[in-house]
């Protein structure tokens, strides 16, 4: 999987930018494989992003961190926090987390200094474990000739980094065999797990799935579906398995954070009854998305809420919401004054418009499925929050400050040079080809934006954090209009009925005209870079000051 960087991470109480993130090659930890970790998934909900079950998978780091006498140095509450935050600063709606407990540099040896412990919580986007196919279809698994890590060698309840050999000579062996995953068994021939899943077979209506004492990883995941099947009926029981067993199944699944729940298709090369996705896993599969998305409240409270100031859920709804009823009451004054020829009314008439080309804009923006945003989105998506918030300023709605929010956020993504690549790449593949006929105009004006601001970018990307908080929201606000302008012109060039496509045309054309039609803003200049000292201070947090390299 190709790591998406997302402009921050958390080290040691500290969010430091993406690339600084970095630690010295001695580190005992790299050498000795001295280190534990979590891997925990964060979904989209309808009431923003939410992490699940992340307090559990951090008490689950601190136990680990004990079977290796570590001291985290920050309680679960401080680590659920800085998670937290770390959504909030990546403007992920979902993705993946990864805390680590490691030893810093200092001394070498086999036996390490434990006094040396460091900490970091990274975040990124993560789609399928395996792949679409094998969620659909079911992987293929292969009984590893390697074992897994027993209870006399590496303790295979702590998730310790140096214990993942183990699971990556199983997986590459697999894998080079022509097999989706390795099935370990223990060394008196129970099944124990999946490369970095747990496993359950179904048989007869009932599930089972290895005990603790058959050397797996007790999976927060394994444990999610053990009480969502229970609470709906199914026996569970919690026996060692063969693989003879696991050969005559009537279904077969693999749980894990990363994996979520995948079907298996086949057991070396015996497909198991039901060889796609069986009837009990896709019962448990619908019940678990239900439940990590939030639309099962009997489970919210697995659920930690990013909230605060996440960017793309309330305050964008709430900017939405805004902008519609002023729309609507704008419209209506509007209306009664079409007659009216003076000055003031044709202002009115104007503004109403505008506002309505605005509300056009931004409902093509949110018919588009945010995941279709790739790596553009964290980018995107404080960018769209920003100008959404600035057009409900302008059409009448509270200016409650939050724009300002998505500003500082924006801005230390937008530091990164591939971060800013990506949105511009975003928006000419949301432009396409240039269309025929009065729609061109618009595209024109897009494409001319989308081309200053890249000549321009060297100004922003890579600059003092100063200069860039300087031309800050400008840029923000740039590029927001720009993602947004050719999400509009997409949909107008898509066509449908005339009406309606002659509407949006128009649309496009205005609201290009608006806000685009003006050249890119300019680079800061000293009295700006002065200013900016201010703002630096007060929008651009401490760590992300320092000049990037
Ligand atoms: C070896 C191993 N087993 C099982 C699991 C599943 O655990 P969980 O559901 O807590 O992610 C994982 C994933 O972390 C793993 O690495």
């Amino acid at each position: 999987m190709k790591l998406t960087p997302t402009g921050t991470i958390w080290m040691d109480g500290e969010f430091v930018p993406w690339d600084h993130a970095q630690i010295h090659v001695l580190t005992p930890s790299l050498h000795y494989g001295w280190g534990v970790y979590e891997g925990i998934r964060a979904y989209p909900t309808a009431d923003g992003p939410a992490v699940f079950r992340l307090r559990d998978h951090l008490q689950r780091l601190h136990d680990s961190a004990r079977v290796y006498l570590m001291d985290p140095g920050f309680t679960v509450d401080e680590l659920t926090e800085a998670s937290l935050e770390l959504m909030r600063r990546t403007g992920l709606e979902s993705g993946y987390l990864r805390p680590i407990v490691y030893l810093g540099y200092g001394a070498m040896g086999v036996a390490p200094a434990l006094d040396s412990t460091r900490v970091a919580i990274a975040a990124w986007p993560w789609g399928s474990y395996l792949g679409e196919k094998a969620d659909e279809q079911g992987c293929r698994l292969m009984v590893s000739s390697w074992q897994r890590n027993g209870i006399h060698s590496v303790p295979p309840s702590a998730k310790a980094t140096g214990a993942y050999v183990n699971s990556a000579l199983a997986k590459v062996a697999a894998i080079r065999a022509g097999y989706d995953d390795a099935l370990m068994l223990t060394p008196t021939g129970h099944v124990a797990e999946a490369s970095a899943a747990n496993i359950f077979a179904v048989r007869d209506g009932e599930l089972i799935t290895p005990p603790v004492s058959d050397n797996i990883l007790p999976g927060l995941t394994r444990d999610t579906v053990i009480t969502l099947a229970r609470d709906m009926g199914f026996i569970v029981r919690e026996q060692s398995l063969t693989r003879g067993e696991l050969y005559v199944a009537d279904e077969a699944f693999l749980t894990g954070t990363a994996a979520e729940i995948i079907p298996v298709a086949s057991v070396d090369d015996r497909p198991t009854s039901f060889a796609g996705c069986g009837p009990v896993t896709k019962q448990l599969r619908d019940a678990f998305n239900d439940v990590v998305r939030g639309r099962d409240t009997a489970y919210r409270h697995w659920l930690d809420y990013v909230g605060g100031s996440e960017p793309d859920s309330t305050p964008t709804t709430d900017s939405f919401a805004v902008l519609e009823t002023a729309v609507s009451k704008l419209a209506d004054a509007g209306g009664a004054s079409f007659d009216d020829d003076s000055p003031a009314a044709v202002a009115r008439r104007e503004d109403a418009a505008d506002r309505v080309v605005d509300l056009m804009a931004a409902r093509a923006w949110h018919g588009l499925s945010a995941e279709s945003h790739g790596s553009a989105q964290p980018v995107a998506t404080p960018c769209i929050a920003y100008v959404l918030a600035a057009d409900a300023v302008a059409a009448g709605g509270r200016d409650t400050g939050d724009r300002f929010t998505h500003t500082d956020e924006a801005l230390m993504l937008l530091t990164l040079p591939e971060n800013f690549d990506a949105v511009v790449d975003r928006s000419s593949q949301l432009l396409g080809a240039a269309p025929e006929g009065r729609l061109s105009a618009a595209w024109q004006m897009v494409d001319d934006a989308l081309r200053t601001l890249n000549t321009t970018r060297h100004e922003w990307v890579g600059a003092d954090p100063a200069i860039v908080a300087a031309a800050g929201w400008v840029l923000v606000d740039r590029i927001g209009r720009l993602l947004i302008a050719a999400a509009l012109v997409a949909k107008a060039a898509k066509g449908g009925p005339a009406a309606t496509t002659e509407l949006l045309v128009n649309a496009a054309r205005r609201y290009a005209w608006n806000h685009l039609r003006r050249p890119a803003p300019e680079a800061a200049t000293a009295t700006h870079v002065q200013r900016s000292a201010d703002l630096v201070r007060a929008v651009v947090p401490r760590e992300s000051r320092r000049a990037p390299k």
